[in-house]
This record gives structure tokens, sequence and C-alpha cells, in this order.
């Protein structure tokens, strides 16, 4: 049995902070990214739903001013932590592809499946 792939530890992503993390490269290349809210933490697929770019366009700057909301730099939208859902913007009520998490009892997070194709929460 492969063992689900390690990402980071809790507190490697400050509170009200996020991490990307990026799978492969070229056309099998995939990116996801952990939002940490307290000791919560929401992974989701780190593409828009809009017209599919990535979120960040600084590397791990996925919130918005007030660290409230996940925000697109593409055209501002903006989406709930907790459920990935769209409250404003061009896509708005449409929602982020979950990306399902296991953190261990030491904080260590991992992809809950090993490939991240396999992760996506449903
Ligand atoms: S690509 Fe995200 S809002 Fe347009």
């Amino acid at each position: 049995m492969v063992s689900p792939r390690y990402l980071c530890h809790r507190h490697d992503i400050e509170d009200g902070e996020a991490k990307g993390f990026t799978f492969g490269s070229g056309d099998s290349r995939w990116e996801i990214f952990v939002v940490r809210e307290g000791e919560a933490l929401f992974g989701y697929v780190n593409s828009c739903p809009h017209i599919g770019t990535p979120l960040d366009w600084v590397p791990d700057q996925f919130m918005s001013a007030d660290g409230s909301y996940i925000l697109c730099a593409t055209h501002g939208a903006l989406f709930e932590v907790e459920t990935g859902h769209c409250i404003s913007g061009p896509c708005a009520g449409s929602n982020l592809k979950p990306v399902a998490l296991r953190v261990d009892d030491e904080g260590a997070v991992h992809l809950s499946a090993p490939d991240p194709a396999d992760s996506e929460a449903h």
C-alpha cells in the first residue's frame, strides 16, 4: 500500500494564510493549495472556476486583503474558505474543487490519497 502524500506540517501555514503545492510537470502538472483557519485546514485545486487560471499571481498569496476569503488574483473572485463557494466575481455561485486532506496527531498534513487526482473530495 502506498502511503498518502505528505504536504507539510500544519504550522508551516500561518493562521489565516495559505500554501500552494505543485505535483508533476508539463501536461501532468497539478496544483493545489491549503488554507489554514485556526487548527482547521481546507484544500482546493488551484484552478479558478471562471477560466481555469491559478488563483495566486504571487506564490502562496491566496487570501483577500482582510484575510476573510480566498481571492482569485485574475479577476477578483472571492470564495468562502470553508466551502470554496464563490460569493463575488465573474464565477459567483460556482465552487472551487475540494481536495481531501488528512492531518495526523502530530499535525502532519497529507493528501488523503497518494495520487492527487484521486484525492478530490466529493
Ligand atoms: S479567472 Fe478567477 S475570477 Fe476570472
